[in-house]
């Protein structure tokens, strides 16, 4: 009796392992494995622009905000109490383009230089008026007073009032809207 595997007993008919592994690759087969690579090399290119147009608000600033203009110069040249003023503020939040309207104080000149401030109170975000018969900008919510340079006088407020930057081109003054984190008593700029 012979169990030898080279006996044939019990064989289905396959081709023995030897043979399968030396068998060339045939044409067919060569194309097959060349269409797969140029597809793979063409849906990776494709995949690209993709994912750059998935990815772009990560990889974008959300708070991306340019300048605003306020006003030509002669009109804050002769100021003597802060001047409200609206401006457009263009912000940039993902793919989403937000144009909004905000309140901003001009502050009469000190040493040919004019400074801009946020009116949104650094204790918990009211929006504080300049109140002419005090002089003085007084918080409506929780009262804190600040002087008109913005220099905290009392109440719960933790800071000054915050500066935002401003420049003058050609004449304008512009200004970068920002907003700040409140409560602290530095200001910080929130992305
Ligand atoms: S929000 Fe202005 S004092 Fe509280």
């Amino acid at each position: 009796m012979n169990s030898s595997p080279t006996s044939g007993e019990g064989r289905t008919g396959a081709a023995p392992p030897s043979q399968v592994e030396v068998e060339p690759i045939n044409r067919r087969s060569f194309l097959g494995v060349l269409l797969g690579f140029g597809a793979m090399v063409v849906g990776a290119a494709l995949s690209v622009p993709l994912l750059r147009f998935a990815l772009h608000p990560l990889l974008t600033k959300t708070t991306d905000i340019g300048w605003s203009d306020i006003g030509k110069i002669e009109e804050f040249a002769s100021l003597t109490a802060p001047m409200k003023k609206l401006i457009t503020v263009d912000q940039r939040d993902g793919w989403r383009k937000i144009v909004s309207e905000k309140a901003i104080y001009v502050l009469p000149a000190k040493d040919g230089v004019l400074r801009v401030l946020s009116p949104i109170c650094p204790h918990l975000g009211c929006s504080i008026p300049w109140v002419e018969a005090k002089q003085q900008f007084i918080c409506p919510c929780h009262t804190a007073i600040f002087t008109l340079d913005g220099i905290r006088v009392s109440g719960p407020a933790p800071r000054p009032m915050d500066d935002l930057e401003s420049k003058v081109e050609e004449g304008v003054l512009k200004v970068r809207y920002q907003y700040f984190r409140q409560l602290i008593p530095t200001r910080e700029v929130l992305a």
